[in-house]
């Protein structure tokens, strides 16, 4: 049985259901405090438990983990957003670091080593060559991702003493909504630019912020590389497969390879949502890197990974979702 953290966030619960799509056998355990997640986002399926408590909380883990027969954990609870982890790094390392490390010495004392984990393309800091592959060096520039390199590291010491088995799966920037539209983004605050130009296009906010139109890019604004969060589910569950069928102790991308700038961003959910959408430049956010994109050819060589999303079809899916919101 798998344990899935922070399985009722934006990520985690589409995860949860393409899991439960493939394996249609499985149930699941979900560990999520609720504090940025939403009980709403795992009400498709009655093959879920959740638990809504600290996943770094020892005790309660060790009584949830004795009362199912899980075999494998794919950890997602964290906290996500830069800005305040350069504010507050106190609550950042806590969580996303204390509360991990608690979680993994109760996993290695029950004997429970086959790992999963969300890590971010923000361990690599300022990139030094783009596209970015895993051998580029993690040196990353924000407390955000000094925490998720941080819990690399853990992992990669018990992976070197023991016989734990894990993958961390380095994202770029996660986009769009399941095709059913029951479960989608929703962050509070939000600050990823796809929902919030699709806001602003739905006359939700005024204007879109531009961090910035004087990069060194062709249009001078920064470049990331959107992933459909369907297209990063398949791939957790193909290293779910992976890290169940053998040790390894191994760090993979997941991006598409096609950076697309802020205008670009703004430019396509015009056109997919047939409206205008204001925008102001505001000055450079600090810690922005101008281009951000992945190599992803270890994801498709070791998971046989193959994204299908593209940047309209994925934005589609997120305008779909933001007409209709449930939660
Ligand atoms: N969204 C992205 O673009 C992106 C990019 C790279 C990496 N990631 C990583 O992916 C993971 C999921 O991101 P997301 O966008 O779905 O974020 P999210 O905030 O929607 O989901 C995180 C979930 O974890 C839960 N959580 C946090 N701390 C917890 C704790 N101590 N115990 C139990 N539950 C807890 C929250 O309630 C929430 O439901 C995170 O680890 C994040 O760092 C996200």
């Amino acid at each position: 049985m798998l344990l899935v953290t922070g399985g009722a966030g934006y990520i985690g619960s589409h995860f949860v259901r393409t899991y439960l799509n493939r394996n249609p056998r499985a149930d699941v355990v979900v560990v999520d405090n609720l504090v940025e997640g939403h009980k709403e986002a795992l009400a498709f399926s009655d093959r879920i438990t959740l638990f809504s408590q600290n996943m770094g909380d020892r005790d309660s883990m060790r009584d949830i983990l004795s009362r199912f027969p899980v075999e494998a954990v794919v950890h997602f609870a964290a906290f996500c957003y830069v800005g305040e982890s350069q504010q507050k790094p106190t609550k950042y390392l806590q969580n996303n670091v204390i509360n991990t490390l608690n979680l993994l010495s109760v996993l290695d004392e029950l004997g429970i080593k086959r790992f999963v984990f969300s890590s971010t393309c923000a361990t690599y800091g300022n990139p030094r060559s783009v596209p970015i592959d895993e051998s580029h060096v993690q040196d990353p520039i924000n407390v955000y991702g000094m925490t998720k390199l941080m819990v690399e590291q853990a992992l990669r010491s018990y992976a070197v003493t023991s016989d734990w088995s894990y993958v961390a799966l380095r994202y770029f920037n996660a986009a769009g909504a399941d095709d059913s539209g029951e479960i989608g983004e929703s962050h509070d605050p939000e600050t990823h630019i796809i929902p919030l130009t699709l806001q602003a296009a739905a006359g939700k906010r005024d204007a879109v912020q531009i961090f910035g139109d004087d990069y060194d890019t062709p249009d001078g604004t920064c470049i990331r590389d959107y992933i459909h969060v369907n297209d990063l589910a398949v791939a957790h569950c193909q290293a779910l497969d992976l890290v169940r069928s053998k040790q390894v102790n191994d760090a993979i991308n997941l991006g598409t390879t096609h950076g697309a700038s802020v205008k670009e961003i703004i430019t396509t959910c015009a056109e997919v949502t047939g409206k205008e959408i204001p925008t102001r430049i505001c000055p450079r956010r600090s810690g922005d890197p101008p281009v951000l994109v992945a190599d992803n050819r270890k994801a498709r060589l070791v998971l046989g990974w193959n994204p299908e999303y593209d940047l309209k079809r994925t934005i589609e899916t997120a305008w779909m979702w933001e007409q209709n919101r449930r939660f």
